[in-house]
């Protein structure tokens, strides 16, 4: 396999360091297998073939562009847990693809969970297409999903160090960006004969005016935050602690690396039958199952990608009329009655369809591609739709 003559090339590794900066692998469920699945991080690549999933059609089609990299939506291996069983040809049909892609020297990435939590990029599109205004992201599991940096800084560098852990993703407390709080005191230490300190001298104890900055940050963020913090940071051994803190995130605010989806509201309520060719077009759907009853109006509505059962509870809890999701299932649909609270009529549950509502994952990671100068192919894969007649 031959990258493309003339074009400009990147190491496999620098790819996957740029999107791991967009979507962090320390932010995927633990359940998940993401980041570089196949291939050699040495390999270099003129583009991505970026789709959902691994076919035959995203295969043929970075072969005929001479891309050595495929990336997805749905890890090709997977599920983790069950580790890597069978790469043989023939040896089943992501088994056989697999092989292939190894074989024509392709290497092949997954950006999952951690895409569905970081990727910001599909609620501007969403939110935008259907003219709402996102107000807050959607929890599984809230608790656990937060902790806290506590960093010790001389005064001179206290304002680069909190914008940079701030812009690393750090300090959102519901709708409030770049939270943080700074103490001052004094720092005291001493530097072996072959330290080379920021202030004071090798072998001496030294006693400096510092700022004690604290801040929060979703989990699996740390290493981007705190690459980012070391980036800003004069000492060359620097004090800090990170550890877990209990609360769940506000139910407000769009907060990258923590939660799924989104619930926004529409200027006021929109009839369902506008609401319902907004999102057909939107998400290029041919139909969609709905639970009965279908809502009269809508003001808010939620949205989760892929299979949105486990946010049923959340929607409902932020008062949406309508949950749009790639597939809830039955049992998990008709959970919303449990969840009616004070209302007449309960909320409704949409399914879309599990491909059309990630149709926006090539889209956004084709972009992320081309911003670090490589060419992107987002393919529509026409053989991963399931069609409502
Ligand atoms: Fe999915």
């Amino acid at each position: 396999m031959r990258n493309v003559k003339g074009s400009k090339t990147k190491l496999i590794s620098e790819v996957i360091s740029e999107l791991e900066r967009r979507a962090p692998s320390g932010t995927a469920e633990n359940w998940d297998n993401v980041g570089l699945l196949v291939g050699d991080p040495g390999w270099k690549t003129s583009g991505a073939v970026v789709t959902v999933d691994l076919t035959e059609e995203s295969l043929e089609e970075a072969k005929r562009r001479g891309f050595r990299l495929i990336i997805n939506h749905h890890p090709c291996i997977f599920p983790k847990s069950k580790g890597l069983s069978r790469v043989v040809a023939g040896g089943g049909s992501k088994s056989s693809l697999v092989f292939e892609a190894i074989r024509s020297g392709i290497a092949v990435a997954a950006y999952h969970t951690n895409f569905d939590r970081c990727a910001l990029e599909v609620i501007e599109k969403i939110s935008s297409g259907l003219k709402i205004t996102p107000r807050g992201r959607l929890f599984d599991h809230a608790r656990g999903t937060l902790c806290k940096l506590v960093v010790f800084v001389p005064e001179s560098h206290a304002d680069a160090v909190r914008a940079a852990v701030t812009g690393a993703g750090a300090g959102h407390i519901g709708d409030y960006d770049s939270c943080s709080f700074e103490t001052e005191g004094t720092g005291h230490f001493r530097g072996s004969p072959r330290s080379s300190p920021f202030l004071g001298k090798p072998g001496q104890a030294e006693s400096v005016p510092e700022v004690r900055i604290e801040t929060v940050l979703p989990r699996g963020l740390e290493s981007s935050v705190v690459r980012a913090m070391r980036e800003a940071h004069p000492y060359e051994e620097i004090a800090y602690d990170i550890y877990p803190v209990d609360q769940a995130p506000a139910a407000i605010g769009l907060a990258r690396g923590v939660g799924y989806g989104f619930w926004g509201d529409f200027d006021r309520p929109k009839p369902f039958s506008e609401v319902v060719k907004g999102v057909k077009k939107l998400f290029e759907a041919s139909g969609f199952l709905l639970t009965d009853p279908p809502p009269k109006t809508v003001r808010r509505l939620a949205f989760a990608a892929g299979k949105g059962a486990s946010f049923v509870e959340s929607a409902a809890a932020s008062g949406c009329d309508l949950l749009i999701t790639g597939e809830a299932g039955y049992h998990d649909a008709l959970s919303v009655s449990k969840y009616r609270q004070a209302r007449a009529v309960p909320m409704a549950v949409m399914e879309v369809g599990h491909r059309e509502s990630e149709r926006f994952f090539s889209v956004v990671v084709g972009d992320w591609i081309k911003e670090a100068g490589l060419k992107a192919v987002p393919l529509e894969t026409r053989t991963q739709r399931i069609y409502r007649f």
